[in-house]
């Protein structure tokens, strides 16, 4: 069983694959972190106060306790993982453990997006009742052990089973005590088109805090925090990760307490978050995944890449290969009508392309993007056979049809909002802050959720869409809803969250074939809320090829290949202005779900040549890059060379991609240390050169690579015995 419970210890230890994690019930029914690390038996750890208390102090005993679910209040004086103030005004809180109970499986949680199981044994479940006596606040701490990984989920359920109003001013999902601070912390810091970079810092006394308040998980930060050993490397050393199943406003934090305990957390930002619990009213945190690997930071990503890949991401399209796509935002803009899309299609479907995705610009009066989000009604100037006559031309091109929408967002020159000025956030008396000259939809209510998903519903069924690009182009200002009373106010950006969650979970269920990919200004709301409703994400809007390097290396820290969106565009890079080949653009993008953007009619015929080899070698491999183990192997964050490879489960094959920056004269050929092989097979390239899998991974191959911005994909397979 991954849950034991030890009675006379009063010890859960929740256990899979190599980790275990420790929970104690304390002789006063406070409940205490023993542990999270490499596996240990169930009788292992024993409580023992003088671990914590033999010196003297000033602060009292529980200013220094491990708490696994620390209030405020009482003499400890961290940030609280259930803040909460009482009619009174107080913000005392003391939860003491009531009960707990094993079950099988993993439970979904009510309207938020978490990973699930697929059998009851793929996990277990411990859930502990807590309360709080003086306001009857009952606390549930969730917690879900992956059999196969070790992965532990976290979530807490509350409940005002008391008869007064009270206000939760602080929610975290995870907060982690640990008995150690001779770490560091990574997390993925970015901007727009310059997504999640890798940043590595030692974690010190005091507050190391990384945060959105934006209402969205935000291009500045990711919703991911870890801790790891000094020693830790892409390969060796443990790591702590946490990542939060939520796509709205958070924080992450490591506190390094007086006493040089570091403590990991992760859940809502207080600065833009409090709930009134009535009595009888409940709240749910998002879900906190927390990995532990003692293989380093590849370790730590192949159990979120596998987790992620086939226990968030769910339906037809979990398992099935990705359409190769023609995306037509970079190579027209707002630019175009039919036949100029439909002469991209058919230049498009001619070397392969699978599926033609219009992006903005087809609805309303939107030339430009000063007018019409809210509109979803096709422009007939642009489309006379309107989406359904593009739609039916396609199909008979054979290829799919996907369509841009922006739902949640309304500009104030549209018929939606002359017609309720009152459907976006904002503060009566105070100007509107337009951004993209845009608003954001008041997505707390319900009558403007039910817009969203029947104008969205009918689009896609009367136009058969195969595909949807959904976007999100500005963060929240003015975040408040006025259909919420002045004391329920600060509610509004994860109301907004639960009624987006529930227009996902409806359009995305009622239409289970569309294949849906999420999008945010690129990938400013890349995070696994997200990834929930739909199983893949624009990364960037960022499609420089050397630049991908780095974003698509970042986001792997945490995401699966086969959540990425990855794109040949056309050169000088419309980011950058750089010039980068198409074979090196090519070799970039399939590492991700590939596709075009660009107009096929400025590519010479040498170009369109290359471009149908590469959509044939793309099908070839987009399972083992869909499913493989995908290994970090050369950071383009540390020098002018990038490599990665993915390993196919049975290790028998193996896609190589290195990549060179910039080129510098007379200098030793690049080798690359493979990982993950079978040691005593022998492996064959295409062109029937053979390697010893031990040698590949300990002594490396040569790649010779020659040029600026130059690339080299090698397949390599296991010779059969
Ligand atoms: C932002 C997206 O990231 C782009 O790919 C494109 O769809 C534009 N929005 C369209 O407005």
């Amino acid at each position: 069983m991954p849950i034991e419970c030890n009675v006379s210890a009063r010890t859960w230890t929740l256990s899979g694959e190599n980790v275990s994690y420790v929970l104690h019930r304390d002789e006063q029914d406070r409940l205490l972190h023993l542990y999270w690390g490499p596996r240990l038996p169930g009788n292992a750890l024993h409580w023992n106060p003088a671990d914590y208390f033999s010196f003297a102090s000033f602060d009292l005993p529980v200013a220094v306790l491990p708490h696994e679910l620390p209030v405020c209040g009482t003499g400890w004086y961290g940030t609280p993982t259930v803040g909460i103030r009482s009619e009174n005004g107080d913000e005392v809180v003391d939860l003491r453990v009531v009960s707990a109970e094993l079950r099988p499986g993993k439970p979904p949680l009510a309207d938020l997006p978490s990973v699930y199981t697929e059998s009851d044994e793929e996990a277990e479940t411990l859930s502990i009742l807590l309360q709080d006596k003086v306001t009857g606040l009952t606390v549930t701490a969730l917690y879900s052990v992956f059999e196969y990984s070790g992965i532990i989920t976290r979530s807490l359920f509350l409940r005002n089973d008391g008869n007064t109003t009270m206000t939760v001013t602080s929610l975290l999902s995870a907060s982690v005590p640990f008995w150690r601070s001779d770490l560091d912390a990574v997390h993925l810091n970015g901007a727009w088109a310059r997504e999640r970079s890798i940043v590595r810092m030692p974690v010190g006394p005091g507050d190391l805090r990384i945060s959105s308040a934006r209402g969205a998980s935000g291009h500045e930060e990711n919703p991911f925090l870890a801790l790891c050993e000094k020693k830790t490397d892409e390969n060796t050393g443990c790591v702590w990760g946490a990542s939060l199943v939520y796509s709205g406003s958070f924080q992450a934090l490591c506190h390094v307490d007086n006493f040089g305990h570091a403590r990991l957390s992760l859940g809502m930002n207080p600065e833009v978050f409090s709930w009134v619990l009535d009595p009888g009213e409940t709240l749910t945190s998002p879900e906190a995944v927390l990995v532990f690997s003692d293989s380093g930071f590849n370790g730590m990503s192949h159990k979120f890449h596998k987790l992620y890949r086939e226990r968030l991401v769910r339906g037809s399209w979990r398992d099935r290969p990705r359409p190769v796509l023609i995306n037509n935002w970079e190579g027209t803009y707002f630019d175009f009508d039919e036949d100029r899309l439909l002469s991209i299609a058919e230049k498009a479907a001619g070397i392969g392309v699978e599926l033609f995705v219009l992006d903005d610009g087809w609805f309303g009066k939107r030339n430009s993007d000063n007018c019409s989000l809210g509109d979803w009604e096709v422009n007939p100037e642009k489309l006379p056979g309107g989406l359904s006559g593009l739609s039916a031309r396609l199909h008979n091109m054979g290829l799919r049809f996907g369509l841009w929408f922006e739902p949640e967002m309304v500009s104030p020159d549209s018929k939606l909002y002359r017609a309720h000025p009152d459907w976006c956030l904002h503060v009566e008396g105070r100007p509107r802050t337009e951004a993209r000259q845009q608003l954001v939809l008041d997505l707390t209510r319900t009558e403007v959720q039910d817009y969203i998903i029947s104008a969205v519903s009918s689009v896609i069924s009367s136009s058969s869409l195969d595909y949807i690009k959904w976007d999100m182009n500005r963060n929240m200002t003015e975040a408040y809803s006025v259909s919420l009373p002045p004391e329920r106010r600060k509610e509004t950006q994860h109301r907004y969250m639960l009624g987006l969650y529930r227009i996902l979970e409806t359009v995305v269920s009622s239409f289970p074939d569309v294949l849906f990919e999420s999008c945010s200004g690129g990938g400013g709301r890349f995070d696994p809320g997200m990834l929930y409703y739909m199983p893949q994400t624009w990364t960037s809007d960022d499609t420089d090829a050397v630049e991908r390097l780095k974003v698509q290396y970042g986001t792997s820290f945490v995401y699966p290949a086969s959540a990425m969106g990855a794109h040949v565009s056309a050169i000088p890079n419309h980011q950058t202005g750089r010039k980068v080949s198409l074979n090196m653009r090519g070799d970039v993008a399939l590492s991700g779900n590939f596709g075009f953007e660009l107009d096929p009619a400025k590519l010479s015929e040498e170009e369109l040549d290359e471009a149908k080899r590469m959509i044939s070698r793309v099908k070839r491999l987009r399972n083992l890059t869909r499913e493989g183990t995908f290994w970090r192997l050369i950071s383009p964050f540390e020098t002018r060379h990038a490599a990665w490879s993915f390993v196919s489960e049975d290790r028998r094959e193996v896609l190589l991609c290195v990549y060179q920056t910039l080129s510098v004269p007379n200098t030793a050929p690049l080798r690359v240390p493979l990982m993950g092989l079978l040691p005593d097979a022998w492996y064959e390239t295409e062109d029937g050169r053979r390697f010893f899998g031990a040698a590949l991974m300990y002594q490396g191959i040569t790649m010779s690579l020659r040029g600026d911005f130059s690339s080299s994909v090698l397949l390599l397979k296991a010779r059969s015995l």
